[in-house]
């Protein structure tokens, strides 16, 4: 099968900042594939690549087997590559069916003049809500009223409705609760039962387990290599993803400060303990 969309020894330099080097990445049609890494790992950088945000510095980037080049992210988009971002462009005052077309949006023609065709937008932006499975009630009701969860699956329903083939999705969970976060990750599924690949960038590796199907892991610009689920567990992802040697590093330090000064020891255990278990 071809990838929908596949990297081939991709890097991107800022000046001498190294944001990502040789990466290779395929995406199909019909999974999840989740892109981990910790904070500074280059995965914003990567999906920037695949938009149209960024042109890789070396690399080449193929679109179902043809060499493709984004200039800008709406020729991404023309493309078939829909990107959701974490803070979603939309407009809270303005109507779910409004947002739903923004910048798209239906014409209809009364006599010599071109008017929004509202009743033709709400009636779609209702039923493609429906098919992705959440009901609205009411398609005028302004999207500022909607949970950061329904938010989402507004722009994950416009994605799929114009025709997406790969969506990306940065984030999409990271600022949402536990109920809301299982909202966001069923609409996952759905974009991808119907079809498109997705990109889940995320730094919790248990809402990328509950998902994915592949799973690639970058650590400080570089992958780790991309892993089926069969082939990995939540615990070594979580090991890579926290970078497996650094961790080490960090034990024999503290093993010979242990030797010297249990106090400090204790102390620096104590800390590092913390960082562990911050949230994201
Ligand atoms: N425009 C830029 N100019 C210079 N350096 C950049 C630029 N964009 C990203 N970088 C650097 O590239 C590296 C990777 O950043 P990136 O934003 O891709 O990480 P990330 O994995 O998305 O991190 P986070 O989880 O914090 O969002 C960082 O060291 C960052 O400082
Ligand atoms: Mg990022």
């Amino acid at each position: 099968m071809t990838p929908l969309i596949e990297l081939r020894k991709v890097s991107k330099y800022f000046g001498p900042v190294v944001s990502l080097k040789d990466i290779d990445m395929r995406v199909y049609a019909g999974e999840v594939h989740c892109l981990l890494g910790d904070n500074g790992a280059g995965k914003s950088t990567l999906i920037k690549a695949l938009s149209g945000v960024h042109q890789p510095s070396e690399g080449q980037i193929y679109m179902e087997g043809q060499p493709v080049v984004f200039n800008s992210p709406r020729d991404a988009l023309d493309k078939g590559i829909a990107t959701v971002y974490q803070d979603l462009a939309m407009l809270p005052l303005m109507s779910i069916s409004r947002n739903f077309f923004l910048g798209r949006e239906p014409k209809k023609k009364v006599g010599p003049f071109t008017l929004y065709d509202a009743a033709f937008a709400a009636q779609v932006a209702r039923e493609e809500m429906k098919k992705i499975g959440i009901d609205i009630r009411d398609p005028d009701q302004p999207v500022g009223t909607l949970s950061g969860g329904e938010r989402q699956s507004v722009a994950i329903a416009r994605a799929v409705y114009f025709g997406a083939k790969v969506l990306i999705l940065d984030e999409p969970t990271s600022a949402l609760g536990v109920k809301e976060s299982a909202v966001v990750l069923k609409y996952i599924v759905q974009a991808k039962l119907r079809g498109l690949g997705v990109i889940f960038i995320t730094h919790n590796v248990h809402h990328a387990w509950a998902v994915g199907d592949t799973f690639t892991v970058l650590n400080r610009g570089r992958s780790y290599g991309t892993f089926k689920k069969e082939e990995a567990t939540r615990e070594q992802l979580l090991q890579m993803m926290a970078g497996g040697e650094e961790l080490e590093a960090l034990a024999v330090e503290l093993d010979l400060i242990a030797k010297k000064d249990p106090t400090t020891a204790a102390q620096i255990e104590h800390k590092a303990a913390e960082e562990l278990h911050k949230p994201n």
